[in-house]
This record gives structure tokens, C-alpha cells and sequence, in this order.
């Protein structure tokens, strides 16, 4: 029998809620195939013990795997921009996982938080730039703690990398029924990188004639998903305008604990495709049991369709419908009463049943 090899890193905070959660219902769903599951205790506390969030050969460790399950990473005792630089970036940088896929849809059950929007208008598919942009990580401090003190940080945008984003994302929305892409640009105030990113997406549109594209300044582009989200199909964004842009996404699917997204390196594999929630570790619920399993199940069914077993991701996309439409289980989040656990339980029973 086929088995796939999975690391699993909850991470820090609500992280190592939603990944056992997502374990449960992922262990319901392996059928005609096994998942061996691999657990690493990288985050805030090993930092703590160790000065570093993960060995300095983890990328080694990490690439035989099928894939990766992490949760979140984060904690107020250790500065978020070493704590996520030196493991969540470090994952998709290191591995080239230009691809940051999040979907933006509504779950049976519940309504949009639009006034007038029907569920069926918020469907949108982002495509994030994953690997350079705003977070290439270049830049320095001068004259640092001094009244004259000087911060640059150097956003970087290679042809190469738009490219390949603007193209996988064409490719997404040449797939799909609408058949429209909508590119985020701020090519009115940055005139160099912007200005590349909107050229180079309209040099791929001409290979895609069936996709019609739009290119949107991206604070036009926010507004546009409050007030036309139905003109919204597939989004293609850089990586900060993106991160922005999906935890708002979120926010229209009714809570940042339903967002799901999957950092993939499509053509050429140089590590494993990584799976996590959109959400962060929330240190204002953690421990309490009651953080929304959602988004980490919903990426594990991203992972089951992104190893090839479609029929069960499309078991665990219908149990989360299914238990989702009954309304009877839902966190708090939500407006439930529920536990992470039970909404878990609900899952997995339906997965089995
Ligand atoms: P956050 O996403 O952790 O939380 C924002 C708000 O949403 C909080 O009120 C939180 O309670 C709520 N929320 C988030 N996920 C939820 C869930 N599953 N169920 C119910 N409620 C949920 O963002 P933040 O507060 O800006 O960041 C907290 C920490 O997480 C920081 O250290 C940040 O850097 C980190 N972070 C990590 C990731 C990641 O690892 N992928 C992503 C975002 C933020
Ligand atoms: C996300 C997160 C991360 C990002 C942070 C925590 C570095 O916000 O995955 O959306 O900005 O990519
Ligand atoms: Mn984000």
C-alpha cells in the first residue's frame, strides 16, 4: 500500500490545537492508501531551549517528506521577525515555493458578512508570489538607536519570479468556469517593480486569450472585495500585497480561522509542498481549546488533492460541508459553543461514516 511520509509542525500556540485536530480527520480519511505522520517540536519553545526555531540541517530533515503539515508559528516571547524569518520563510524560501494558493470561498452554512452578498459571490481563488517581493529579507539598519537612525528594507522583483506566479496563475483561472484573473499592482507609486510585474503579466496574458485579465491598484483591489466581490475570480498578487489581501479574504469567509492556503513549488521539486492554516498561532485564545480546526483541515485536503488522492480530499471537503450545513458544531469563532475537538470529531465521524 502507498504511504505518504508527512512532517508535521504545529508550531507554536493554537498551531498545536488545529494540527491534531487535522490529524484526526485526516487519519478517517486514509483509504487504499496510509499516512506515516513524522512530528517536530520546531517553534517558541525549542528557540527558547536552543537559540534557534529549527536545527540548522532542518531543511535537510525536511526534504525526503511527501509534503508538510504546519500549524503556526509564533510567540510573544521570542520577536516575531526572527521567529518566522528562521522557520516559515526559511521552509518556503528554501524550498522555492513560489506558490501561495488560498482560496477564498463560503462553507455551506454560513452567509457572507456583506450585506446583499449571496454566498456564491465570494469565490476567488489568490495566487500569492511566495518567495521574493516585499520579503526577499535585504536591507539594514544605520546609525541604529541614534536620533539619526536609517531602516531600509529592498523589496526584490526578479522577471523570473513574476513570471512564473503570473503564469501558474493564468493557469488556475484558464481552468476554471469564469475564467477571469485579476492582477494586484501599485504601478502608480512604485515605478520600477510594479511597473515590471504589470508588464509581465500583460506579456503572459497573450498566451491566454480565453482568460480575461484586469489589473487592479491593490488598495482599489481591497475595497473591490467588499463592495464587487463577485467580479472577483482568481487573484494573483505579490507577497505582501497578498498576505493582505487573503487575511481579508478571511475575514469574507466569516473568520481567519477558515482560510486555508498551500505553498507549492509546481514543475520542479526542490522540497516538499507545505500545507498550513492562513491564521497565526493567536495567543489571545490559545490553550483554551476553542481555536477553529477549519483552515488546518482544509489545507490537509489542499495536501491530500496535492499528493494525488482526490477522492479523499473530496471526503474530507464534503464531511466539513456536511457538518458545516448541519450548523449543530461549530467553535466559537463562529458563534458556537463548540471545542476544537469536537468540531474535529464531527469531521472525522462524517469522513467514516
Ligand atoms: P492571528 O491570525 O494569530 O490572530 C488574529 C485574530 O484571529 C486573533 O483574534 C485570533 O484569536 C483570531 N484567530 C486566528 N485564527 C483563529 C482560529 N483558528 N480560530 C479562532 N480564531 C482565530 O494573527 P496575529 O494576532 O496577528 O498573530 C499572532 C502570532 O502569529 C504572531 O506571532 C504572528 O507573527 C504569527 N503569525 C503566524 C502565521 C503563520 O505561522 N503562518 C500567520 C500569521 C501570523
Ligand atoms: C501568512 C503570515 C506570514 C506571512 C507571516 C507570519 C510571516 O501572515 O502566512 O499569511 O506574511 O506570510
Ligand atoms: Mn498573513
Amino acid at each position: 500500500m502507498k504511504t505518504y511520509h508527512l512532517a508535521l509542525l504545529p508550531g507554536d500556540g493554537i498551531g498545536k490545537e488545529v494540527i491534531p485536530a487535522a490529524v484526526r480527520v485526516l487519519n478517517a480519511a486514509a483509504r487504499g492508501f496510509a499516512l506515516a505522520f513524522e512530528p517536530f517540536d520546531w517553534g517558541c519553545e525549542y528557540y527558547l531551549r536552543h537559540g534557534r526555531m529549527m536545527p540548522e540541517d532542518g531543511l535537510e530533515t525536511l526534504r525526503p517528506f511527501d509534503a508538510i503539515l504546519l500549524g503556526a508559528i509564533g510567540h510573544p516571547t521570542v520577536p516575531d521577525h526572527i521567529s518566522l524569518r528562521d522557520l516559515l520563510l526559511r521552509i518556503r524560501f528554501g524550498f522555492d515555493l513560489y506558490v501561495n494558493l488560498r482560496p477564498v470561498e463560503i462553507l455551506p452554512g454560513l452567509e457572507p458578512p456583506l450585506r446583499g452578498k449571496r454566498p456564491e459571490d465570494i469565490h476567488m481563488l489568490f495566487i500569492r508570489e511566495n518567495t521574493e517581493g516585499e520579503y526577499a529579507g535585504l536591507g539594514g539598519r544605520f546609525k541604529r538607536g541614534t536620533e539619526d537612525e536609517v531602516a531600509i528594507q529592498q523589496v526584490v522583483f526578479t522577471r523570473k519570479g513574476v513570471e512564473r506566479v503570473v503564469r501558474y496563475a493564468f493557469e488556475q483561472a484558464r481552468r476554471r468556469p469564469r475564467k477571469r484573473l485579476a492582477s494586484a499592482t501599485k504601478s502608480n507609486a512604485m515605478q520600477y517593480t510594479m511597473v515590471l510585474w504589470d508588464e509581465v503579466v500583460r506579456e503572459v496574458a497573450r498566451e491566454y486569450p480565453e482568460v480575461s485579465v484586469a489589473s487592479y491598484h491593490v488598495d482599489a483591489l481591497a475595497a473591490r472585495m467588499i463592495t464587487h466581490p463577485e467580479s472577483l475570480d482568481v487573484v494573483v498578487g505579490s507577497n505582501l500585497f497578498a498576505d493582505i489581501l487573503t487575511d481579508l479574504g478571511g475575514a469574507l469567509q466569516g473568520s481567519l480561522g477558515l482560510a486555508a492556503s498551500a505553498n507549492l513549488n509546481p514543475g520542479e521539486r526542490r522540497g516538499p509542498p507545505m500545507f498550513e492554516p492562513v491564521h497565526g498561532s493567536a495567543p489571545d485564545i490559545e490553550g483554551r481549546g476553542i481555536a477553529n480546526p477549519i483552515a488546518a483541515i482544509w489545507a490537509s485536503a489542499l495536501m491530500l488533492e496535492h499528493l494525488g488522492e482526490t477522492a479523499a480530499a473530496d471526503r474530507v471537503m464534503t464531511a466539513l460541508k456536511a457538518v458545516m450545513a448541519e450548523g449543530r458544531v461549530r467553535t466559537p469563532d463562529l458563534g458556537g459553543k463548540s471545542s476544537t475537538e469536537e468540531f474535529a470529531a464531527a469531521v472525522a465521524g462524517h469522513v467514516k461514516a
